[in-house]
């Protein structure tokens, strides 16, 4: 399991540039479009998210490569409650500001990830070991209307799309996660639904999003039952909720068969129902996990292309789905390389990104290419 020493880690200040990471030449004429620029032109957007430290941000390289093919960021851990508000009061914005100042001056969008992380290990440790006096519940409610004041005050218009609540859906049985926030409430959709309220009277020019993990494959049909009953909760509420993000992390995760095109069926029945309902979609995370594809680079390339662009094409055909946004544009940075819960048995460093680690191309870079240039253009 990746710790919170972990997440903080990569916070650590783009400052310290090692010599070693040394710009690239400029791109060269001839070079292929720019992803940004051909879902320009169908009316959407591409992007990434971005960590601050220094083989991301801090790397002028990577930055580079960003700044080329990217019309949308969304930094990696910057603005999640934990890097803003590490102890009680004590807001930090310097990260994710530093991030913004950057994507204004080159015309990128930037995306916020997230208000609210229900699983309790990504809360503030003091959040969790907070007393909230007699009334807990006016407490806990005090305490998010805090939470979401200080961000969203904070950053302003400048972000026009927010996860307001990740992963509040327990894959293994598709039932709404408990914390200490949703523990004073009658039940965790309650939580949920004041969230989203505090987003919309502090952000109201913002696109509201819920933000979860659930694929298309057998081990993840609980999971995609319980954010769709969660969704027709909400709905049924009046919650002020845009949009379904689809984080996106696909590939192989469980021992459970890989169905190739039954599975794809069950993604786009999922999509068709979550449309339905009136929600927009949006790709917010997306990389490929190699877990199950062989050794072999170039077959293992091949795979985690062939997978990116089937997904893709189920997805880009809905017409409510306008951004696609991955989850690190260069393998070497991958949060796979060092998450614990699905590693590659032969120990590899995973292949789930777009470029490689000298940020050369890769066949899923043209997956993504060719997925965008066939789907239809946005109105
Ligand atoms: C991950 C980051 O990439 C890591 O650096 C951090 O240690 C843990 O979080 N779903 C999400 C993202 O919504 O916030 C997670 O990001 C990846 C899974």
């Amino acid at each position: 399991m990746t710790t919170r020493r972990t997440m903080l880690g990569a916070l650590v200040g783009a400052a310290l540039l090692p010599t070693a990471l040394r710009p690239l030449p400029a791109f060269a004429a001839g070079a292929p479009e720019p992803l940004k620029d051909i879902a320009r032109r169908k009316g959407m957007r591409f992007g990434t998210a971005i960590g601050s430290g220094p083989t991301e941000f801090g790397n002028p390289a990577y930055r580079a490569l960003v700044e080329r093919e990217c019309g949308l960021i969304v930094a990696t851990n910057e603005m999640k409650w934990q890097a803003i508000e590490p102890s009680k009061g004590q807001l930090q914005f310097k990260a994710a500001d530093t991030l913004l100042a950057w994507a204004n001056e080159h015309g990128i969008a930037m995306r916020g990830h997230n208000l609210f992380w229900q699983p309790e290990k990504w809360l503030p440790h003091w959040v969790v070991q907070e007393k909230f006096g007699a009334n807990v519940r006016q407490g806990v409610e005090r305490l998010m209307r805090e939470h979401v004041r200080a961000e969203c005050e904070h950053f302003g218009k400048a972000i026009a799309s927010w996860d307001v609540m990740n992963e509040a859906v327990d894959p293994a049985d598709g039932k709404l996660r408990q914390n200490p926030l949703t523990r004073p409430f009658g039940t965790p959709v309650e939580q949920i639904d004041l969230a989203f309220r505090l987003a919309k009277e502090y952000a109201p020019h913002a696109q509201l999003v819920y933000n979860d993990y659930m694929r298309g494959d057998e081990g993840s049909a609980k999971h995609r039952a319980g954010v769709l009953q969660l969704l027709a909760d909400l709905k049924k509420r009046g919650t002020p909720v845009d949009a379904l993000g689809l984080q996106s992390h696909i590939g192989s995760w469980d021992e459970s068969q890989d169905r190739g095109k039954a599975d794809l069926l069950e993604w786009r029945k999922f999509l068709d129902e979550v449309s339905g309902m009136g929600y927009d979609l949006l790709i917010t995370e997306l990389d490929v996990n190699d877990r199950r594809l062989p050794a072999d680079i170039a077959k293992r390339d091949a795979g985690v292309a062939a997978a990116c662009r089937d997904y893709l094409d189920v997805c880009l055909s809905f017409p409510r789905l306008r951004d696609v946004l991955v989850w690190g544009m260069s393998d070497d940075i991958s949060w796979l390389q060092t998450w614990d819960e699905a590693p590659r048995k032969d120990g590899l460093p995973m292949r789930p990104c777009p470029y490689d680690a000298k940020l050369q191309a890769k066949p899923m870079r043209q997956a993504i290419a060719d997925a965008i240039n066939a789907a239809p253009a946005r109105a």
